[in-house]
């Protein structure tokens, strides 16, 4: 496995939160290559700033923190993590799921405020999964991961998608239908699609005006893909049953309107959070980024013009 550390002179960010573009740009002057977080936005500004850069290695699958466009322009390679955090995502979807399904949210803040004061029959009663309809929005790697853990629970599977999957989409026994059909015909939504200007704001006040009243929707992709004012008033007026949230609009900040809400439960965008996933993620980076930086052709490169145009 290639090390950054053996192959070249590397600079780390000291800080601990999110570097600001100019704290970027002063790090990693004169630097060829970058290995960034999906928190950081790398831009036409920064990438301006950093003439002699030719490869920026995306520490995460989405990508839509970088202005990929722009980096093709300057010849700058761009790569991401496919692949090694698909299983751990899936997971970290279903416990969503399976959170705002039974209430978990609530019963653990109920236990720890000491308000358990004994079994009832009424008490936070949630909802069934045997036998209910999963949609899921995108059908990519991760959604047909999530797809495949809902044979345990008897579940029909819907799915949209740009791209026919039909082989998949057999195999794994989904349904592929418009958006309109999966938001009226599911009782669980889970969004899998990347951040592009076409998804933002994908699922806004119309398309949650469009699900059961008993239904719930999980994000596990990206935060701006959701209307998050508009998802707190859908869940204050009880247009859906409730939702499962590990992304956020303007992360991480969070709507006050959710964190009023009850029917919520909110993670910190620990989707790929494993022991597994994340050693995976960083030998993944390191790999595209020196194999980049030595010329030769990453193996998750997306945009492969650059490589092309070489
Ligand atoms: C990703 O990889 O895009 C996640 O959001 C962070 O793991």
């Amino acid at each position: 496995m290639p090390t950054l550390r053996a192959a070249f002179k590397v600079n780390v960010y000291p800080g601990k939160g999110a570097p600001t573009p100019d704290e970027i740009a002063a790090g990693a002057e004169g630097c060829r290559g970058m290995l960034v977080l999906v928190r950081d936005r790398v831009d036409a500004y920064l990438m301006k700033r950093l003439p002699q850069l030719k490869a920026i290695a995306n520490y995460g699958v989405g990508y839509d923190n970088i202005a990929v466009a722009e980096a093709t322009r300057r010849g700058i390679m761009v790569t991401n993590t496919p692949d090694v955090l698909t299983e751990a995502t899936a997971d970290l979807a279903w416990a969503l799921l399976l959170a705002t399904a039974r209430r978990l949210g609530e019963g653990e803040r109920m236990v720890r405020a000491g308000k358990f004061t004994g079994w009832t029959p009424d008490m936070l009663v949630g909802a069934d999964l045997q036998g209910t309809t999963l949609g899921l929005v995108g059908f990519g790697r991760i959604a047909r991961a999530v797809a495949r853990r809902a044979a345990g629970f008897r579940m029909r599977l819907l799915h949209t998608s740009r791209t026919a999957h039909e082989g998949a989409a057999e195999e794994i026994g989904s349904r592929a239908v418009d958006l309109d059909r999966l938001l009226k015909d599911s009782d669980f939504v889970s969004l899998h699609v990347p951040l592009t200007p076409e998804t933002r704001h994908l699922v806004d006040a119309a398309a949650l005006r469009k699900m059961k009243s008993t239904a719930y929707l999980v994000n596990t992709s990206r935060g701006p893909v959701v209307d998050e004012a508009a998802l707190a008033r859908a869940l204050r007026e009880g247009w859906i049953a409730g939702a499962g949230l590990d992304v956020y609009e303007k992360e991480p900040v969070v709507d006050p309107g959710l964190l009023e809400g009850g029917n919520v439960v909110l993670l910190p965008h620990i989707g790929s959070a494993t022991t597994g996933a994340r050693s995976a993620m960083s030998r993944v980076a390191a790999t595209n980024l020196v194999l980049a930086l030595q010329g030769q052709r990453p193996p998750h490169l997306v945009n492969p013009e650059v490589a092309a145009g070489a």
